[in-house]
Protein backbone atom coordinates (compact mmCIF):
# COMPACT_ATOMS: atom_id res chain seq x y z
CA UNK A 1 0.00 0.00 0.00
CA UNK A 2 0.96 3.34 -0.90
CA UNK A 3 1.76 6.04 2.13
CA UNK A 4 0.68 9.34 1.96
CA UNK A 5 3.89 10.58 2.36
CA UNK A 6 5.46 8.13 -0.97
CA UNK A 7 2.52 9.35 -3.18
CA UNK A 8 3.01 13.07 -1.77
CA UNK A 9 6.81 12.53 -2.77
CA UNK A 10 6.31 10.86 -5.87
CA UNK A 11 3.98 13.60 -7.42
CA UNK A 12 5.92 16.59 -6.10
CA UNK A 13 3.23 18.12 -5.57
CA UNK A 14 2.71 22.04 -5.83
CA UNK A 15 2.70 23.58 -2.17
CA UNK A 16 -1.35 24.50 -2.60
CA UNK A 17 -2.34 20.88 -3.62
CA UNK A 18 -0.05 19.54 -0.99
CA UNK A 19 -1.42 21.79 1.46
CA UNK A 20 -5.20 20.25 0.13
CA UNK A 21 -3.53 16.58 -0.14
CA UNK A 22 -2.55 17.00 3.70
CA UNK A 23 -5.65 17.47 4.01
CA UNK A 24 -8.40 15.92 2.60
CA UNK A 25 -7.25 11.83 1.35
CA UNK A 26 -8.54 10.83 -0.71
CA UNK A 27 -6.57 12.72 -2.91
CA UNK A 28 -8.34 13.74 -6.37
CA UNK A 29 -7.14 13.51 -9.39
CA UNK A 30 -7.07 17.48 -10.31
CA UNK A 31 -5.27 17.50 -6.97
CA UNK A 32 -2.76 15.35 -7.69
CA UNK A 33 -0.78 17.23 -10.52
CA UNK A 34 -2.27 20.33 -9.32
CA UNK A 35 -5.34 19.92 -12.17
CA UNK A 36 -2.90 21.04 -15.04
CA UNK A 37 -2.59 18.21 -17.02
CA UNK A 38 -6.18 16.40 -18.28
CA UNK A 39 -6.34 12.87 -17.62
CA UNK A 40 -8.26 10.18 -19.73
CA UNK A 41 -10.35 9.68 -16.59
CA UNK A 42 -11.30 13.31 -16.23
CA UNK A 43 -11.41 13.58 -19.99
CA UNK A 44 -14.34 10.69 -20.07
CA UNK A 45 -15.82 11.83 -17.27
CA UNK A 46 -16.91 15.30 -19.25
CA UNK A 47 -18.28 13.10 -21.89
CA UNK A 48 -20.37 11.58 -19.21
CA UNK A 49 -18.00 7.61 -18.95
CA UNK A 50 -15.76 6.13 -16.88
CA UNK A 51 -12.92 5.50 -17.89
CA UNK A 52 -10.24 2.82 -16.16
CA UNK A 53 -7.99 0.20 -16.31
CA UNK A 54 -7.26 -3.60 -15.80
CA UNK A 55 -4.15 -3.94 -12.76
CA UNK A 56 -2.89 -6.31 -10.20
CA UNK A 57 -2.29 -6.15 -6.94
CA UNK A 58 1.68 -6.44 -7.58
CA UNK A 59 1.49 -3.36 -9.64
CA UNK A 60 0.40 -1.25 -7.06
CA UNK A 61 3.99 -1.37 -4.94
CA UNK A 62 5.69 0.65 -7.76
CA UNK A 63 5.16 3.54 -6.43
CA UNK A 64 5.69 5.85 -9.51
CA UNK A 65 2.90 3.56 -11.66
CA UNK A 66 0.32 3.78 -8.71
CA UNK A 67 0.15 7.40 -8.65
CA UNK A 68 -0.32 7.72 -12.23
CA UNK A 69 -2.74 4.60 -12.37
CA UNK A 70 -4.29 7.35 -9.74
CA UNK A 71 -4.61 9.69 -11.95
CA UNK A 72 -5.51 8.08 -15.28
CA UNK A 73 -8.38 5.59 -14.00
CA UNK A 74 -11.80 6.40 -12.41
CA UNK A 75 -12.44 2.76 -12.09
CA UNK A 76 -10.23 -0.64 -11.50
CA UNK A 77 -10.45 -4.06 -12.78
CA UNK A 78 -9.17 -6.62 -11.18
CA UNK A 79 -6.56 -8.67 -14.80
CA UNK A 80 -7.01 -11.76 -12.36
CA UNK A 81 -7.44 -11.41 -9.35
CA UNK A 82 -11.34 -11.69 -9.31
CA UNK A 83 -11.37 -15.24 -10.65
CA UNK A 84 -12.19 -18.12 -8.85
CA UNK A 85 -8.97 -20.08 -9.44
CA UNK A 86 -7.85 -17.09 -6.96
CA UNK A 87 -10.70 -16.53 -5.01
CA UNK A 88 -11.77 -20.00 -4.18
CA UNK A 89 -8.69 -22.50 -5.06
CA UNK A 90 -9.95 -25.39 -3.39
CA UNK A 91 -13.95 -25.83 -1.98
CA UNK A 92 -14.81 -23.53 0.29
CA UNK A 93 -11.74 -22.23 0.87
CA UNK A 94 -11.90 -18.09 -0.36
CA UNK A 95 -8.89 -16.36 -0.90
CA UNK A 96 -9.74 -12.68 -1.44
CA UNK A 97 -6.90 -10.65 -0.44
CA UNK A 98 -5.39 -9.63 -3.76
CA UNK A 99 -8.86 -7.97 -4.89
CA UNK A 100 -9.16 -6.44 -1.97
CA UNK A 101 -5.56 -4.92 -2.21
CA UNK A 102 -7.08 -3.61 -5.29
CA UNK A 103 -10.30 -2.59 -4.26
CA UNK A 104 -8.63 -0.21 -0.98
CA UNK A 105 -6.85 1.26 -3.71
CA UNK A 106 -9.63 1.99 -5.80
CA UNK A 107 -11.90 3.60 -2.64
CA UNK A 108 -8.19 6.02 -1.95
CA UNK A 109 -8.51 7.08 -5.43
CA UNK A 110 -12.38 7.39 -5.28
CA UNK A 111 -12.15 4.84 -8.34
CA UNK A 112 -15.29 2.39 -9.02
CA UNK A 113 -14.15 -1.04 -9.31
CA UNK A 114 -15.43 -3.79 -11.87
CA UNK A 115 -16.01 -7.39 -11.09
CA UNK A 116 -14.65 -9.54 -13.52
CA UNK A 117 -15.08 -12.82 -13.49
CA UNK A 118 -18.36 -15.06 -11.62
CA UNK A 119 -18.87 -17.43 -14.08
CA UNK A 120 -16.22 -18.78 -17.37
CA UNK A 121 -15.07 -21.40 -18.58
CA UNK A 122 -11.19 -20.57 -18.44
CA UNK A 123 -9.16 -19.86 -14.70
CA UNK A 124 -11.42 -21.82 -12.61
CA UNK A 125 -9.46 -24.26 -9.62
CA UNK A 126 -8.32 -27.62 -11.08
CA UNK A 127 -11.29 -29.44 -8.66
CA UNK A 128 -13.97 -26.99 -10.26
CA UNK A 129 -14.80 -28.92 -13.53
CA UNK A 130 -14.37 -32.05 -12.25
CA UNK A 131 -17.25 -31.51 -8.81
CA UNK A 132 -19.35 -29.64 -11.73
CA UNK A 133 -19.71 -32.73 -14.07
CA UNK A 134 -20.14 -35.28 -11.23
CA UNK A 135 -22.29 -33.61 -8.82
CA UNK A 136 -23.96 -31.81 -11.10
CA UNK A 137 -25.41 -29.40 -9.12
CA UNK A 138 -25.95 -25.46 -9.97
CA UNK A 139 -25.31 -24.60 -6.27
CA UNK A 140 -21.66 -25.11 -7.38
CA UNK A 141 -21.77 -22.18 -9.15
CA UNK A 142 -25.09 -20.17 -7.69
CA UNK A 143 -23.47 -20.44 -3.88
CA UNK A 144 -19.83 -18.80 -4.89
CA UNK A 145 -21.73 -16.12 -7.42
CA UNK A 146 -23.80 -15.00 -3.49
CA UNK A 147 -20.62 -15.94 -1.49
CA UNK A 148 -18.13 -13.42 -4.02
CA UNK A 149 -20.70 -10.85 -4.38
CA UNK A 150 -21.84 -10.56 -0.58
CA UNK A 151 -17.95 -9.83 -0.06
CA UNK A 152 -18.12 -7.26 -2.34
CA UNK A 153 -21.01 -5.52 -2.07
CA UNK A 154 -21.48 -1.80 -2.36
CA UNK A 155 -18.12 -1.94 -3.99
CA UNK A 156 -18.35 -3.27 -7.16
CA UNK A 157 -19.72 -0.62 -10.42
CA UNK A 158 -20.61 -3.81 -12.19
CA UNK A 159 -20.19 -7.33 -12.52
CA UNK A 160 -19.30 -9.41 -15.32
CA UNK A 161 -21.61 -12.47 -14.06
CA UNK A 162 -20.97 -14.69 -17.59
CA UNK A 163 -18.16 -14.32 -19.79
CA UNK A 164 -17.54 -15.77 -23.15
CA UNK A 165 -20.54 -18.15 -23.21
CA UNK A 166 -20.63 -16.93 -27.19
CA UNK A 167 -18.53 -19.20 -29.79
CA UNK A 168 -20.57 -19.70 -33.05
CA UNK A 169 -17.41 -21.99 -34.06
CA UNK A 170 -18.38 -24.57 -31.57
CA UNK A 171 -21.41 -25.71 -34.13
CA UNK A 172 -23.91 -24.99 -31.67
CA UNK A 173 -27.64 -23.51 -33.11
CA UNK A 174 -27.75 -21.21 -30.08
CA UNK A 175 -24.19 -20.24 -30.51
CA UNK A 176 -23.43 -20.84 -27.07
CA UNK A 177 -19.58 -22.30 -26.33
CA UNK A 178 -18.89 -26.00 -25.34
CA UNK A 179 -17.90 -25.74 -21.87
CA UNK A 180 -18.25 -27.69 -18.68
CA UNK A 181 -20.90 -25.52 -17.73
CA UNK A 182 -22.97 -26.16 -20.52
CA UNK A 183 -22.60 -29.37 -20.89
CA UNK A 184 -23.31 -30.32 -16.85
CA UNK A 185 -26.05 -27.60 -16.54
CA UNK A 186 -27.31 -26.89 -20.26
CA UNK A 187 -27.65 -23.44 -22.30
CA UNK A 188 -29.87 -22.47 -18.87
CA UNK A 189 -26.55 -21.91 -16.93
CA UNK A 190 -26.33 -18.50 -18.13
CA UNK A 191 -29.75 -17.58 -16.70
CA UNK A 192 -29.27 -19.13 -13.42
CA UNK A 193 -26.61 -17.02 -12.89
CA UNK A 194 -28.10 -14.21 -13.38
CA UNK A 195 -30.87 -14.39 -11.49
CA UNK A 196 -28.30 -16.04 -8.81
CA UNK A 197 -26.16 -12.87 -8.91
CA UNK A 198 -29.42 -10.50 -9.09
CA UNK A 199 -30.61 -11.91 -5.77
CA UNK A 200 -26.99 -11.42 -4.25
CA UNK A 201 -27.59 -7.87 -5.09
CA UNK A 202 -30.60 -6.10 -6.39
CA UNK A 203 -29.06 -3.09 -7.76
CA UNK A 204 -25.73 -4.29 -9.02
CA UNK A 205 -25.16 -3.97 -12.52
CA UNK A 206 -25.42 -7.04 -14.36
CA UNK A 207 -22.79 -7.35 -17.03
CA UNK A 208 -22.15 -9.92 -20.02
CA UNK A 209 -18.74 -10.10 -21.16
CA UNK A 210 -17.61 -11.25 -24.44
CA UNK A 211 -15.43 -10.57 -27.60
CA UNK A 212 -15.46 -10.82 -31.23
CA UNK A 213 -17.68 -7.98 -32.73
CA UNK A 214 -15.25 -5.59 -33.82
CA UNK A 215 -14.32 -6.27 -37.07
CA UNK A 216 -16.26 -7.42 -40.27
CA UNK A 217 -14.78 -11.23 -41.00
CA UNK A 218 -17.61 -13.68 -41.21
CA UNK A 219 -17.21 -14.58 -38.25
CA UNK A 220 -17.30 -11.78 -36.31
CA UNK A 221 -20.91 -11.49 -38.37
CA UNK A 222 -21.80 -14.75 -36.68
CA UNK A 223 -20.22 -13.75 -33.21
CA UNK A 224 -22.70 -10.60 -33.47
CA UNK A 225 -25.83 -11.94 -35.17
CA UNK A 226 -25.20 -15.01 -32.30
CA UNK A 227 -24.67 -12.21 -29.54
CA UNK A 228 -27.98 -10.15 -29.94
CA UNK A 229 -30.03 -13.36 -30.63
CA UNK A 230 -29.30 -14.92 -27.04
CA UNK A 231 -29.97 -11.39 -25.29
CA UNK A 232 -32.99 -10.34 -26.93
CA UNK A 233 -33.71 -13.78 -25.83
CA UNK A 234 -32.53 -13.94 -22.57
CA UNK A 235 -34.40 -10.56 -21.80
CA UNK A 236 -37.17 -11.58 -23.28
CA UNK A 237 -37.50 -15.06 -20.67
CA UNK A 238 -36.59 -11.97 -18.11
CA UNK A 239 -33.09 -12.51 -17.10
CA UNK A 240 -31.83 -9.64 -15.60
CA UNK A 241 -28.86 -8.36 -17.83
CA UNK A 242 -28.52 -4.55 -17.73
CA UNK A 243 -25.56 -4.49 -19.97
CA UNK A 244 -23.22 -5.97 -22.73
CA UNK A 245 -19.31 -5.92 -22.17
CA UNK A 246 -17.25 -5.65 -25.40
CA UNK A 247 -14.04 -6.71 -24.73
CA UNK A 248 -12.05 -4.56 -27.33
CA UNK A 249 -8.94 -7.00 -27.54
CA UNK A 250 -8.24 -5.78 -31.26
CA UNK A 251 -5.38 -5.94 -33.54
CA UNK A 252 -2.70 -2.65 -35.20
CA UNK A 253 -1.84 -5.61 -38.05
CA UNK A 254 -4.77 -7.85 -38.13
CA UNK A 255 -8.29 -7.32 -39.13
CA UNK A 256 -9.18 -3.68 -38.59
CA UNK A 257 -12.58 -2.70 -36.85
CA UNK A 258 -15.72 -2.31 -39.21
CA UNK A 259 -17.23 0.62 -38.00
CA UNK A 260 -20.32 0.35 -39.97
CA UNK A 261 -20.86 -3.28 -38.72
CA UNK A 262 -20.12 -2.43 -35.30
CA UNK A 263 -22.16 0.66 -35.26
CA UNK A 264 -24.96 -1.09 -36.11
CA UNK A 265 -24.89 -3.85 -33.87
CA UNK A 266 -24.05 -1.30 -31.11
CA UNK A 267 -27.24 0.68 -32.15
CA UNK A 268 -29.01 -2.95 -32.15
CA UNK A 269 -27.62 -3.44 -28.68
CA UNK A 270 -29.19 -0.42 -26.91
CA UNK A 271 -32.36 -0.64 -28.61
CA UNK A 272 -33.21 -3.72 -26.55
CA UNK A 273 -32.15 -1.83 -23.40
CA UNK A 274 -28.68 -2.60 -22.62
CA UNK A 275 -26.12 -0.19 -21.36
CA UNK A 276 -22.88 -0.84 -23.27
CA UNK A 277 -19.06 -0.95 -21.68
CA UNK A 278 -15.67 -1.29 -23.28
CA UNK A 279 -14.19 -3.64 -20.41
CA UNK A 280 -10.91 -5.09 -21.65
CA UNK A 281 -9.68 -3.11 -24.55
CA UNK A 282 -5.85 -3.01 -25.69
CA UNK A 283 -4.22 -2.89 -29.55
CA UNK A 284 -2.05 -6.17 -29.92
CA UNK A 285 1.13 -4.89 -31.92
CA UNK A 286 2.56 -7.91 -32.92
CA UNK A 287 2.96 -8.81 -36.87
CA UNK A 288 3.78 -4.99 -38.02
CA UNK A 289 7.19 -3.01 -38.62
CA UNK A 290 10.09 -3.12 -35.68
CA UNK A 291 9.75 0.95 -35.57
CA UNK A 292 8.21 1.61 -32.02
CA UNK A 293 6.90 4.66 -33.22
CA UNK A 294 4.94 3.03 -36.81
CA UNK A 295 3.69 0.45 -33.98
CA UNK A 296 2.47 3.25 -32.15
CA UNK A 297 0.57 4.74 -35.23
CA UNK A 298 -1.19 1.99 -35.88
CA UNK A 299 -2.21 1.01 -32.20
CA UNK A 300 -3.43 3.81 -31.86
CA UNK A 301 -5.26 4.67 -35.39
CA UNK A 302 -6.76 0.69 -34.32
CA UNK A 303 -8.11 1.86 -31.09
CA UNK A 304 -9.16 5.65 -32.49
CA UNK A 305 -11.69 3.52 -34.72
CA UNK A 306 -12.80 1.47 -32.18
CA UNK A 307 -13.83 4.07 -29.28
CA UNK A 308 -15.21 6.51 -32.10
CA UNK A 309 -17.81 4.13 -32.73
CA UNK A 310 -18.59 2.96 -29.30
CA UNK A 311 -18.41 6.90 -27.81
CA UNK A 312 -20.80 7.80 -30.54
CA UNK A 313 -23.40 5.34 -28.98
CA UNK A 314 -25.24 6.76 -26.21
CA UNK A 315 -25.79 3.80 -24.13
CA UNK A 316 -21.85 3.37 -23.43
CA UNK A 317 -21.01 4.06 -19.60
CA UNK A 318 -17.44 3.21 -19.33
CA UNK A 319 -14.33 2.07 -21.36
CA UNK A 320 -11.16 0.35 -19.46
CA UNK A 321 -8.39 -0.73 -21.04
CA UNK A 322 -6.68 -4.01 -20.37
CA UNK A 323 -3.99 -2.55 -18.68
CA UNK A 324 -2.51 0.82 -18.37
CA UNK A 325 1.14 1.01 -19.30
CA UNK A 326 3.58 -1.64 -21.20
CA UNK A 327 5.24 -1.55 -18.00
CA UNK A 328 4.30 -4.90 -17.04
CA UNK A 329 3.30 -6.67 -20.28
CA UNK A 330 5.47 -9.57 -20.43
CA UNK A 331 7.35 -10.47 -23.89
CA UNK A 332 5.71 -13.35 -25.32
CA UNK A 333 9.05 -15.27 -25.81
CA UNK A 334 12.80 -15.21 -25.90
CA UNK A 335 12.83 -15.17 -29.61
CA UNK A 336 11.05 -12.12 -29.39
CA UNK A 337 12.92 -10.86 -26.54
CA UNK A 338 16.23 -11.16 -28.03
CA UNK A 339 14.43 -9.12 -31.36
CA UNK A 340 14.32 -6.32 -29.03
CA UNK A 341 10.48 -7.00 -29.56
CA UNK A 342 8.31 -5.79 -26.43
CA UNK A 343 4.55 -5.34 -26.49
CA UNK A 344 3.33 -1.92 -27.05
CA UNK A 345 -0.75 -2.13 -26.80
CA UNK A 346 -1.63 0.11 -24.20
CA UNK A 347 -1.92 3.88 -23.43
CA UNK A 348 1.61 4.45 -21.60
CA UNK A 349 4.89 3.74 -22.51
CA UNK A 350 6.83 1.25 -20.24
CA UNK A 351 8.05 4.88 -18.68
CA UNK A 352 4.97 5.90 -18.29
CA UNK A 353 4.95 8.64 -21.08
CA UNK A 354 1.89 9.09 -23.16
CA UNK A 355 1.90 6.94 -26.34
CA UNK A 356 -0.25 7.68 -29.23
CA UNK A 357 -2.40 5.69 -28.52
CA UNK A 358 -2.86 8.17 -24.47
CA UNK A 359 -3.96 10.41 -27.29
CA UNK A 360 -6.30 8.62 -29.77
CA UNK A 361 -8.13 7.80 -26.25
CA UNK A 362 -8.31 11.68 -25.26
CA UNK A 363 -9.47 12.79 -28.57
CA UNK A 364 -12.14 9.89 -28.61
CA UNK A 365 -13.57 10.98 -25.22
CA UNK A 366 -12.98 14.77 -26.21
CA UNK A 367 -14.92 14.92 -29.52
CA UNK A 368 -17.27 11.97 -28.81
O1 LIG B 1 -0.53 -15.60 -9.89
C1 LIG B 1 0.60 -14.81 -10.24
C2 LIG B 1 0.96 -13.85 -9.13
O2 LIG B 1 1.38 -14.58 -7.98
C3 LIG B 1 2.06 -12.93 -9.59
O3 LIG B 1 2.37 -11.99 -8.56
C4 LIG B 1 1.59 -12.21 -10.84
C5 LIG B 1 2.62 -11.24 -11.36
O4 LIG B 1 3.67 -11.91 -11.96
O5 LIG B 1 1.27 -13.15 -11.87
C6 LIG B 1 0.25 -14.04 -11.50
O6 LIG B 1 0.18 -14.95 -12.55
C7 LIG B 1 -0.63 -14.89 -13.65
C8 LIG B 1 -1.23 -13.55 -14.10
O7 LIG B 1 -1.98 -13.71 -15.33
C9 LIG B 1 -0.16 -12.49 -14.35
O8 LIG B 1 -0.73 -11.44 -15.04
C10 LIG B 1 -1.79 -15.82 -13.43
O9 LIG B 1 -1.30 -17.07 -12.97
C11 LIG B 1 -2.49 -15.99 -14.78
O10 LIG B 1 -3.61 -16.88 -14.66
C12 LIG B 1 -3.02 -14.66 -15.26
O11 LIG B 1 -3.57 -14.81 -16.55
C13 LIG B 1 -4.65 -13.91 -16.85
C14 LIG B 1 -5.64 -14.66 -17.75
O12 LIG B 1 -6.72 -13.79 -18.16
C15 LIG B 1 -6.24 -15.83 -17.01
O13 LIG B 1 -6.88 -15.35 -15.85
C16 LIG B 1 -4.11 -12.70 -17.60
O14 LIG B 1 -3.33 -11.91 -16.70
C17 LIG B 1 -5.26 -11.85 -18.14
O15 LIG B 1 -4.76 -10.83 -18.98
C18 LIG B 1 -6.26 -12.70 -18.95
O16 LIG B 1 -7.34 -11.84 -19.24
C19 LIG B 1 -8.42 -12.38 -20.03
C20 LIG B 1 -9.73 -11.92 -19.45
O17 LIG B 1 -9.85 -12.32 -18.11
C21 LIG B 1 -10.91 -12.42 -20.29
N1 LIG B 1 -10.76 -11.98 -21.69
C22 LIG B 1 -9.48 -12.38 -22.30
C23 LIG B 1 -8.33 -11.82 -21.47
C24 LIG B 1 -6.97 -12.08 -22.13
O18 LIG B 1 -6.71 -13.42 -22.17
Amino acid sequence: MLSRRTLLKTLSLTPLARATAARAWPLRPSVLDGGARESLRTLAARRGVVFGSAAGSYQLGDSEFAAVLGREAGILVPEYELKRNLIEPSPGHYDFSGCETLVKFARNFGMGVRGHTLVWHASNPAWLPDAVQSRRDSSLMTDYIGTVMARFKNNIHSWDVVNEAIAPGDGRKDGLRNSFWLEAFGPAFIDDAFHAARAADPVAQLVYNDWGCEAGAPDNDRFRAATLSFLEQALARGVPIDALGLQGHLAAFGAKVDQTKLARFLDDVKAIGLRILVTEHDVDDTGGPSAADERDRAVADASRRFLDVVLANRATVAVLSWGLSDRFLHSPGLRQRLSGYSPRMLPLDAELNRKPMWHALAQSFAQA
